[in-house]
């Protein structure tokens, strides 16, 4: 397949952000401008996000963000091969504001419109960044989700483990809230946790050694506030320590699910060139690096977090998985993961019409 050129733009929360990628899946592909307007500021006397602050804030500057980016990369619309927007889930007002804009676009240029789920394109980043290969394993820590899940092709999940109460970058903001840290709460608690023991409190691990790969994160925060006299950096540092148990225990526990629907990614399916099956010797598999794990993919805004993507590079060196992690920049919200989920999508044929709706709630394993 030639190398398509797409414009994405992400509106769904508290970035304006617009982008052009040019690649071809598998990936990865090539990042030609990636701006990003963060309405940090408007937010932060507010200590989180105000939809509608949100929602203006992306009105008055989603023109000249989509035109950064297009100057940026040096492309015009004419050599575009199609126009990419998140449509959800997200703040409504917010997605709206990115969605019409890309209609609008796609009109103007006469080129087709891919409706991107946002989740789907925090999943497919490592493909774009690493060329992550399907089918993969995905942690998916965001703002809004923390899901365990089998990606197996565009548009294909199969879901191990969710949260049943809170997100996990939600328990991260709410630490920050009760220790006074600034807003957002995620990169203060990560920084704080630096200085600090995480033996100090012993804080529990919800879920840990239960069957499944269900999250539960509400308890945490609970005995987090329940803290006399906290120590800033040591209930971050302890805070920390018990999400990644956690982690460790409940990816380990999808990792055997995913072995277990996928026997045969144990073998050296793919060599790194992507072609498959025999080496250079002709015998079947084994490369010089000997048989290839999986893929282990960790997206979403907490995936930007050193620490934990310390101990999930350790869990899959220990259980014989390959880690692909985008880097920090494209793990948070931006767009170029929204205009390669339109590559993707856009190279599969999978076009929206211009009458497609936004959706505030959108979930991956049942688009
Ligand atoms: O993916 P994202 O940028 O937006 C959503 O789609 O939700 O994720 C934002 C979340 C926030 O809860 C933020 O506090 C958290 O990711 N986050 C972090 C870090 N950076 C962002 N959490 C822990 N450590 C970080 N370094
Ligand atoms: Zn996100």
């Amino acid at each position: 397949m030639r190398d398509w050129t797409v414009l994405g733009i992400e509106t769904s929360c508290d970035e304006t952000a617009a982008a052009v990628v040019r690649g071809s899946a598998p990936g990865p592909g090539q990042i030609l401008s990636n701006v990003i307007f963060s309405q940090l500021d408007a937010h932060r006397p507010y200590g989180g996000v105000v939809p509608e602050i949100a929602a203006r804030a992306h009105v008055e500057r989603i023109d000249g963000i989509v035109d950064e980016a297009l100057r940026e990369a040096g492309v015009a619309l004419a050599d575009l091969d199609a126009v990419a927007a998140t449509a959800g889930p997200g703040l409504i007002g917010g997605v709206m504001v990115g969605l019409t804009a890309a209609k609008a676009l796609a009109l103007a240029a006469a080129k087709p419109l891919v409706a991107v789920n946002h989740l789907e394109a925090h999943a497919l980043t490592a493909r774009l960044s690493e060329g992550a290969r399907f089918p993969f394993l995905l942690l998916l820590i965001s703002g809004g989700h923390c899901q365990l899940l089998s990606v197996d092709g565009v548009g294909r999940y199969r879901r191990y483990g969710t949260t049943i109460d809170d997100a996990v970058g939600e328990a991260f903001d709410k630490t920050a809230k009760l220790l006074g840290l600034p807003y957002p709460g995620g990169p203060s608690v990560e920084q704080a946790a630096r200085r600090g023991n995480p033996k100090r409190y012993a804080l529990p691990r919800p879920m840990v050694g239960r069957p499944g790969a269900d999250f539960s994160f509400s308890g945490l925060k609970t005995a987090v506030r329940q803290i006399e006299e906290p120590d800033t950096a040591d209930v971050a540092a302890s805070f920390q320590a018990a999400v990644i148990d956690v982690f460790r225990d409940r990816v380990a526990a999808a990792m055997a699910m995913f072995r277990q629907d996928h026997p045969s990614t144990d073998f050296a399916d793919f060599g790194p060139d992507g072609r498959n099956g025999l080496g250079p010797d002709g015998r079947n598999g084994l490369g010089p690096e000997g048989p290839r794990g999986p893929d282990f993919v960790v997206a979403g805004g907490v995936a930007s977090n050193a620490a934990i993507r310390d101990a999930l590079d350790a869990l899959c060196s220990d259980r014989g998985f390959q880690i692909k992690k985008p880097p920090p920049r494209l793990c948070t919200d931006n767009a170029a993961m929204v205009a390669w989920a339109g590559v993707e999508r856009g190279q599969l044929g999978l076009f929206d019409g211009l009458g497609v709706s936004p959706r505030a709630r959108w979930p991956l394993d049942a688009s």
